[in-house]
């Protein structure tokens, strides 16, 4: 899985999230459908980006935005597959597998934990920071887009191409 990027997109936002960008594990994300038509990896890239623009503007820190917004849904498996013993639905499920996930590959921070850990509310706990409101805003507005096919971000003029490997 290669990505390939358009010279539009903010170098600023670029140089943050290129290392997770470039980790294998991370690219798997390409190998699941998230919303329909777009994949984990490109729905994650979406949110990434917008929470990122939208901290900007709001006097957050974009940095742990744009890191927090790529990372919010890491998880390398399908949503359909079986839960583990205990855990009641995916939605509750899911925000606890991605933060162990990045943990794993990236060894966040507590903040950034935390963001993804909060990023279905109302399905699961509230944000506690900034920064954590920014990107649950960021999710919805990207899955509710991707869920009626509406190009945006960087999905709009193929502003990230993401090639099978
Ligand atoms: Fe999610
Ligand atoms: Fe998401």
């Amino acid at each position: 899985m290669e990505l390939i990027v358009s010279e539009e997109i903010d170098s600023e936002f670029l140089e943050i999230v290129k290392p997770i960008l470039r980790n294998k594990e991370f690219l798997k994300l390409g190998n699941y459908l998230q919303h329909q038509k777009t994949s984990r990896l490109e729905h994650s890239i979406n949110v990434s980006y917008i929470a990122w623009k939208m901290a900007k503007n709001r006097d957050c820190d974009e940095r742990i935005a744009a890191i927090a917004g790529l990372l919010h849904d890491f998880c390398v498996y399908d949503f359909k597959d079986q839960l583990p013993e205990g855990e009641l639905h995916q939605a509750f499920y899911h925000p606890k597998a991605a933060a162990w996930a990045s943990e794993e590959q990236f060894g966040i921070d507590e903040k950034v934990r935390g963001i993804i850990l909060t990023h279905m509310f109302p399905l699961g706990p509230m944000p506690t920071c900034k920064e954590a409101w920014v990107v649950t805003c960021a999710d919805k507005i990207c899955a509710s887009l991707e869920l009626v096919h509406i190009p945006f971000a960087l999905s709009w003029r193929q502003r990230v191409m993401i090639v099978p490997a």
